[in-house]
């Protein structure tokens, strides 16, 4: 199905995880997709090879998203290239876990920078696009550590909270102009930022999960190609893709 053909999607982080996932779907459904990513650019050529693989246009762009200007220019960027942007995915995150009695105001705005503070510059900077186009769908990638807490994540779990609240806030706004405005709240999903944790601790995460597994990055992606593809009348939402971790 290429039902978002003459669409241009942004994914941030989009080079590996969640986000390669998301850039692959956006891309079999026809988007052209340009992905965002930090340092590992050897990651970042192999999703262009994916995406390009599917037959539309394909960009990969270096910018750390924890400093705004670069968030900025990330948008400006594709903006100039290809002359609109119809999808937004803010999917780019870290951890750096410990619990609030080691925490450091490092750790503390590191995440808050990067999980948060790249998603109301990317959301600034694209909004006067949308406006202009009157379309466009933004996709927040929050987890259910937003909405639950979770111990040693007090700096995670308040960039995910403030997600939501941004989310909200953001799709009150720009309703009126056909721009929707949603997250995803994943909840344990395989990939590198899962691995990090020790082989133990992920078996007791596991036993939480009512599902019995952790989730697979495409599994979230779906939910994001669903709100980009078909959610026209979904706004200031938060959907669940958790195995039933947080209800
Ligand atoms: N995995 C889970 O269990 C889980 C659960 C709930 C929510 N989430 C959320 O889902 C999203 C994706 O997670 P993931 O597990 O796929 O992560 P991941 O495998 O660690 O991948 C992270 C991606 O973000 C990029 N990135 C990190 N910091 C960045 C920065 N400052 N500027 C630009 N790009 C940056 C990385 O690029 P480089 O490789 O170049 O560094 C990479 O492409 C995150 O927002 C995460 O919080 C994940």
């Amino acid at each position: 199905m290429q039902d978002l053909k003459g669409r241009v999607a942004v994914v941030t982080g989009g080079s590996r995880g969640i986000g390669r996932h998301i850039a692959l779907q956006l891309a079999q459904r026809g988007a052209d997709v340009a992905i965002n990513y930090r340092s590992r650019q050897s990651d970042a050529d192999e999703v262009i090879k994916e995406i390009e693989a599917t037959g539309v246009r394909a960009m990969a762009i270096k910018a750390d998203l924890s400093t705004m200007p670069a968030a900025r220019g990330m948008i400006k960027k594709v903006h100039e290239d290809w002359g609109r942007i119809d999808i937004l995915v803010n999917n780019a995150g870290i951890t750096r876990d410990k619990s609030m009695r080691k925490l450091t105001d490092d750790d503390w705005n590191e995440v808050l920078d990067t999980n948060l503070g790249s998603v109301y510059a990317t959301c600034s900077e694209v909004l006067n696009i949308m406006l202009e186009q009157k379309y466009g769908r933004i996709i927040n990638i929050t987890s259910f550590v937003g909405q639950a807490g979770n111990f040693g994540q007090a700096n995670y779990a308040a960039s995910k909270g403030g997600i939501i609240a941004f989310t909200k806030t953001l799709a009150l706004e720009a309703a009126k102009h056909n721009i929707t405005v949603n997250a995803i709240a994943p909840g344990f999903t395989e990939t590198e930022m899962l691995a990090q944790v020790p082989e133990n601790i992920r078996e007791q995460i596991v036993a939480r999960v009512p599902m019995g597994r952790f989730g697979q990055p495409e599994e979230i992606a779906r939910a994001v190609v669903f709100l980009a593809a078909e959610g026209d009348y979904i706004t200031g939402q938060q959907i669940n893709v958790n195995g039933g971790v947080y209800m």
